[in-house]
């Protein structure tokens, strides 16, 4: 990794949304996510010995020194994204300027990752996408503490203009699946989420009991999860093991262009996240069977973290007009610095 200290500095990162395969990334499971067409701007100054930048999507500025020990105390709160990825770059020289940002915060489209992403190429940060989002995903868990896979990050770090990645995230391995122009992916912003902290990581931990038992999830079947002795651990693990499944034939649907079996797949994957792993609640459940029932919608589901946040759909064109909290995206490229 180097840093390559410059004066003008400009980067455009964007959000992402999963298709399929939530809760799997952080037991090296495999996951289906696009990076989107919201994006996370940065434009500012490389130089001097600190790192400032101001947010139109926030009131109070963040200054921060090269050299930090502990993001998770700094505030601004949406300064602890920055401070991570500054202790985690050790920076020779700082930056400032100002973010600009058309993804909703707090809605589950990875507003964080999009940002640790823009500040790391916008401090030099260079090597390939896996290299980048690494070092993202260590910079938001020493901003957070929530335990997160590689996901958000690489999708951001990966994102590939009209693609959806397979990613293994075992062995960051990623095969592009194109995502027909001819098809609408809806995001439905339905609450902020909530319990994101602990909810998360007991979800974490009880991935880690059932591993305990019965060794890595993403190498067992269903009827390995069988002799998982306690029943919550036992459900949270075959949720994993046929998320996995479910994400294999989803990405042949997708690439076989098979719309009914896209839609079986998401509604089925929403059951178990909300039945089996516990991340959805009443009123995104609603939200999913309301869009699922919409004529030319093939499917919905929860995506992301869960516990609120937003539902994706898969719809024919115009099936879903846009409105303020529903949107139209398009799968683009990955984070890029553009000067
Ligand atoms: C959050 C995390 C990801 C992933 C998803 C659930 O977005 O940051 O690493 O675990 O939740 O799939």
């Amino acid at each position: 990794m180097t840093t390559r200290p410059e004066a003008r500095v400009e980067v455009r990162s964007p959000g992402r949304v999963n298709l399929i395969g939530d809760h799997t990334d952080y037991t090296g499971g495999l996951v289906l996510p696009m990076a989107i067409d919201r994006y996370t701007t940065l434009i500012g100054t490389s130089g001097g010995n600190r790192v400032r930048l101001r947010s139109d999507a926030e009131p109070d500025p963040v200054d921060l020194p090269l050299h930090l020990d502990d993001p998770s105390t700094v505030t601004p709160h949406w300064g602890r994204y920055v401070a991570g990825v500054v202790a985690e770059v050790a920076p020779s020289s700082g930056l400032e300027g100002a973010v600009h940002t058309t993804i909703p915060v707090g809605a589950g489209l990875s507003s964080s990752a999009a940002l640790e992403t823009a500040v790391a190429l916008a401090l030099g940060v260079g090597g390939d996408a896996r290299t980048v989002a690494e070092l993202c995903r260590r910079a938001e868990i020493r901003a957070s503490g929530v335990p997160c896979g590689i996901m958000d990050q690489l999708s951001i770090a990966a994102g590939v203009d009209g693609h959806a990645l397979l990613i293994d995230c075992q062995s960051l391995e990623i095969a592009v699946v194109p995502v027909p122009d001819d098809l609408d992916v809806v995001v439905w912003f339905v609450t902020h989420r909530t319990l994101v902290g602990s909810a998360y990581a007991d979800r974490v931990a009880e991935c880690a009991a059932a591993e305990r038992e019965i060794g890595p999830l993403r190498l067992a079947s269903i009827g390995d999860t069988a002799s998982i002795g306690d029943e919550l651990v036992r459900a949270r693990a075959r949720h994993v093991v046929t998320e996995n499944e479910r994400v294999r034939a989803f990405a042949a649907a997708l690439a076989a262009d098979d719309r009914r079996e896209l839609g079986r797949l998401m509604l089925e994957g929403h059951r178990s996240l909300a039945t089996r792993f516990a991340t959805s609640t009443p009123t995104m459940d609603d939200a999913v069977a309301h869009l699922a029932s919409q004529p030319g919608v093939h499917g919905a589901r929860m995506t992301g973290g869960g516990f609120g946040g937003c539902v994706v759909a898969l719809a024919e064109p115009g099936s879903i007009a846009p409105a303020d909290d529903r949107w139209i995206v398009r799968p683009v490229g990955g984070a890029a610095r553009i000067s």
